[in-house]
């Protein structure tokens, strides 16, 4: 597929930058955006690094009715000596590919995405906050064709946001309180719960809201049998027992995180025992009456490392909040994340690109 130039116009108007201390998760917006166009004949084409600015979009289009719509969140950091990185830009890429096959999407090439989004963040460097912010990037692809059969559309279009952050929660560092969700589902075998689609988060806001009403922050999802433990709303989870720490395996309903794959990577070079395997929700319950449940966190782009405080049902709950205070384990790896995104610890991963 052959990659389109990227033009650049630069902006005209530039907005006024949010206080630190308010940012918070996703709500400002840098003065510029990435867009480009696919569409059958063209292929890929019209790319450009522009003002941000509201688009047009036909009312027949397959997004607004049949929901073909798909994104990625990552991340770019200051690092202490002002050098600007992408945390796994490739990762991002490589799931948005996979995403797009199971939605009937034609994906950006790669050269396209992160040349698109290098220009876009390079533009707007002056948004990228202080440690410990970062400017959280929404890469999305969504179908554009204005025609009601139902049938994949015919046309596309990928565009990348940016957005100055701090904590996802309003917890921030410390323990988070998880309601574990037995009448809804997020996914099911043969579904969507592999990819990041937007129906994914779509059929996720009921639970979460009543979980809210009860005083949780996130809801902890089963799989079809109510037996299994997958994923938390936004997070991938991780359970830290006396001889184990173990990760639910993708098996096709949970979206494999770069943060989640990242851990691990992590936990192998330190030779602790991670193991990727299915995990009965029942398992998480007696560990924690026999003391041997430690700790458990959640990992994701937005969220980073998140200790999980309290797992509760209608009829039992687990406490695990430490005083407040993160896990011995999920802080050394928050240390370490956040040490190599920041520039302070070695990248012995290769996990960081520069602009
Ligand atoms: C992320 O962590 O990047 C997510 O996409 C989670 C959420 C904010 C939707």
């Amino acid at each position: 597929m052959k990659t389109p130039p990227i033009s650049i116009v630069k902006s005209v108007k530039f907005k006024a930058k949010p206080e630190a201390t308010t940012l918070g998760f996703g709500k400002y917006f840098t003065d510029h955006m990435f867009t480009a166009k696919y569409s059958v004949e063209k292929g890929w084409h019209q790319a450009e690094v522009g003002p941000y600015k509201s688009f047009e979009i036909d009312p027949g289009a397959s997004v607004l009715h049949y929901g073909q719509a798909l994104f990625e969140g990552m991340k770019a950091f200051k690092q202490e000596n002002e050098k600007v990185v992408l945390f796994r830009p490739e990762f991002n890429w490589h799931r948005m590919v996979a995403g797009a096959d199971r939605l009937c999407m034609e994906a950006p090439p790669k050269d396209l995405f992160l040349n698109g989004i290098k220009e876009l963040v390079k533009i707007d460097q002056e948004w990228i906050p202080d440690q410990p912010g970062s400017l959280y990037i929404r890469p999305t692809l969504v179908g554009t064709e204005a025609f009601l059969g139902v049938r994949p559309s015919n046309e596309m279009l990928f565009f990348a946001i940016l957005s100055p952050v701090s904590s996802y929660y309003a917890e921030g560092s410390a323990p988070v309180n998880i309601w574990v969700e037995t009448n809804y589902l997020r996914a099911a075998p043969g579904g969507l719960g592999a990819t990041k689609a937007a129906a994914n988060y779509a059929v996720s806001l009921k639970a979460a809201l009543d979980a809210k009403k009860k005083g949780y922050s996130q809801v902890l999802w089963l799989d079809f049998s109510r037996e299994y433990i997958e994923e938390v709303g936004t997070m991938n989870v991780f359970f830290v027992f006396e001889n184990e720490i173990v990760t639910p395996s993708l098996d096709g309903t949970i979206l494999g995180g770069g943060v989640r794959h990242s851990v691990i990577q992590l936990l192998k070079l330190w030779n602790l025992p991670i193991s990727e395997r299915k995990l009965k929700l029942s398992e998480v319950l007696e560990a924690s009456k026999n003391g041997k449940l430690k700790e458990a966190f959640g990992t994701g782009t937005a969220a980073v490392i998140s200790p999980i405080g309290e797992l509760a049902t209608e009829s039992w709950k687990i406490n695990l909040t430490n005083n407040g205070q993160q896990g011995e384990l999920s802080k050394k790896i928050y240390d370490e994340l956040t040490g190599v995104q920041y520039g302070r610890r070695e990248d012995k991963l290769g996990w960081l690109q520069p602009l």
